[in-house]
């Protein structure tokens, strides 16, 4: 198996996996220094195009999102997320996670399970693409939002959900939105990492999206920490420039030919 993704199934149980989503290099080269994963998410939709869910995101968007964010990692794995309807059954999965991985150079693709896709999952496996599964809340599939786990019936059908991720080849899965206790076991039973979004601290690592924790995207969930507040600091530097070119103090000699 690929080295980084050998590196990603060492850490379990040792340390925690720090993943973020970037959608462009300016972004993915910092994140590159502190990540192990970086996701190139069909969130995408929301965040950068104004969509109000990501079920019209095309694989050319995805993949010319991921070559820029590609172009500033050196170290990090790059996970390309399939869009809905690119891997409908085996002949396209293949045919498009092909051509992903083909145009874009990343380690790997994300696709949500929706309880039934595992033999696309076995079959991108067996075809030398890594696949990482994405279950609970999977924003291609649920009409809307809703935690994940909270009856047994839940909890039993999310754990046989992720085994056969797991039977099926996956090196690792995104658990959103599910309750602690069926992370914690989701966890404990599986032997690939599990990467949660709003499932608690029990996963074995942790991902968000990169625009949602510094306050560019606006969206302030419960599960989302906000470590800073992007806006504002954008907001204070174009309102500087604003006034600098309205009293005529830019462009100075130095920035002029
Ligand atoms: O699209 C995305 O950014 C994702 C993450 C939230 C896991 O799927």
């Amino acid at each position: 198996m690929k080295s980084k993704i050998q590196r990603i199934l060492k850490k379990k149980n040792k340390s925690k996996l720090v993943c973020l989503t970037a959608y462009s290099k300016n972004f993915s080269e910092i994140l590159d220094k502190y990540c192990d994963i970086v996701l190139v998410g069909d969130s995408l939709a929301n965040v950068l195009y104004g969509m109000k869910n990501t079920h019209k995101v095309t694989l050319d968007m995805m993949i010319k999102h991921t070559v820029s964010v590609k172009s500033g990692l050196k170290k990090s794995l790059c996970v390309i997320d399939m869009p809905l309807n690119s891997y409908n059954n085996i002949r396209l999965a293949k045919k498009n996670a092909k051509k992903a991985m083909r145009k874009t150079k990343c380690d790997a693709v994300k696709i949500e399970s929706n309880n039934k896709n595992f033999s696309i999952i076995k079959e991108l496996v067996k075809s030398n693409i890594p696949v990482m599964g994405h279950i609970g809340y999977t924003p291609q599939f649920k009409k809307k939002f809703k935690v994940a786990g909270s009856s047994e019936i839940e909890e039993k059908k999310l754990i046989i959900e992720a085994k056969k991720i797991e039977e099926a080849g996956a090196f690792s899965i995104v658990l959103e939105c599910i309750k602690k206790r069926v992370a914690q076991r989701i966890t404990k039973i599986l032997k690939i990492p599990t990467i949660g979004i709003g499932s608690s601290s029990c996963c074995d690592g942790q991902i968000l999206v990169t625009d949602d924790m510094i306050g560019l995207s606006g969206f302030k969930p419960k599960f989302v920490k906000q470590y800073m507040k992007l806006n504002k600091i954008i907001e204070k530097g174009i309102q500087k420039y604003r006034r600098e070119v309205i009293s005529k103090r830019f462009p100075k000699n130095i920035n002029s030919y």
